[in-house]
């Protein structure tokens, strides 16, 4: 049990909570990891990217630089294709983890699926985490036939249902759409489509920390209302800021550290394979 990680697990199945002892008394530590694209096809890439291989050299790469965390949260487009076999390659890397992984879907996903398939020993579809002083709530805005996103009510009542009981917490909302712009006209087409809604919820309270997502596959930082609001690179492919159609970047895959200080202060960078911190 690395750093006195203690895994007290599902407490409530209705609200599906779940809490983890986190190993330092002053913070708690965790990785964003997002768009792994795991194909079901071993031989299929993304880019030339073998998106498995690519993950797997992410993850030793955090290994090598922020090891052991509390958590690991995976922001969505967790596989290519929402099969079976996507989901189960990409348990092969997850359960060689013994930290805990929480999963929300992107538009590449299955909802169903992952919640059929990722509830192992270690990976979870919990849709709250309770570490420490810290609420870390886990957005659904799956939407079928589309890749953009969209909460529905359910996740908005859900949102506001935890916000409103966990006034004591400081919160780290995750989802995988941008509930903003980012400068990328081919990107903010396919954002999340009620953004409106979303932050009518969040500007009830005052205890909303960072919102973080995935889905446009690199580094974004902005803050609105004292909420900051950052994206991560993919663990695989990234794709170039301010571009108004699909353009490759050619920088590396990486991942996202956060810590999360009792007092509600949150230190985070974005750490990439064959560069220092960003
Ligand atoms: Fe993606």
């Amino acid at each position: 049990m690395i750093g006195g990680l203690v895994k007290i697990g599902p407490t409530n199945t209705m609200s599906n909570l779940f809490k983890i002892e986190q190993s330092h008394q002053d913070y708690a530590e965790l990785l964003q990891i997002t768009d792994t694209h795991i194909f079901a096809d071993e031989e299929e890439r993304f880019d030339d990217i073998d998106t498995k291989a690519s993950l797997n050299d992410v993850l030793n790469l955090a290994r090598d630089n922020n090891w052991p965390v509390d958590a690991l949260l995976a922001t969505g487009d967790l596989v290519h294709d929402a099969k079976t076999i996507a989901y189960e390659r990409l348990l092969e890397v997850f359960t060689s983890i013994k930290e805990p992984i929480f999963c929300l879907p992107g538009n590449h996903d299955s909802p169903i699926l992952m919640h059929q398939l990722l509830n192992t020993k270690n990976v979870h579809t919990s849709k709250s985490i309770e570490i420490g002083s810290w609420l870390i709530i886990m957005l659904d805005t799956f939407l079928q036939n589309t890749h953009a996103g969209q909460l529905q009510q359910i996740e908005l009542d859900l949102l506001d249902d935890l916000l409103g009981k966990n006034l004591d917490k400081h919160v780290l909302i995750c989802l995988h759409h941008p509930p903003v712009e980012i400068g990328s006209e081919w990107m903010d087409i396919m954002r999340l489509n009620n953004p409106d809604e979303f932050f009518a919820v969040l500007d009830k309270y005052h205890h909303v920390k960072a919102v973080i997502w995935g889905h446009i596959h690199q580094e974004f930082n902005s803050e609105r209302n004292g909420v900051r609001l950052m994206a991560s690179p993919s663990t695989c492919v990234q794709f170039m800021p301010e571009s108004g159609e699909y353009r490759r970047d050619d920088r590396a895959a990486g991942y996202r550290y956060l810590k999360l200080h009792t007092s509600g202060e949150i230190e985070t960078y974005t750490l990439r394979l064959n560069e220092g911190t960003v």
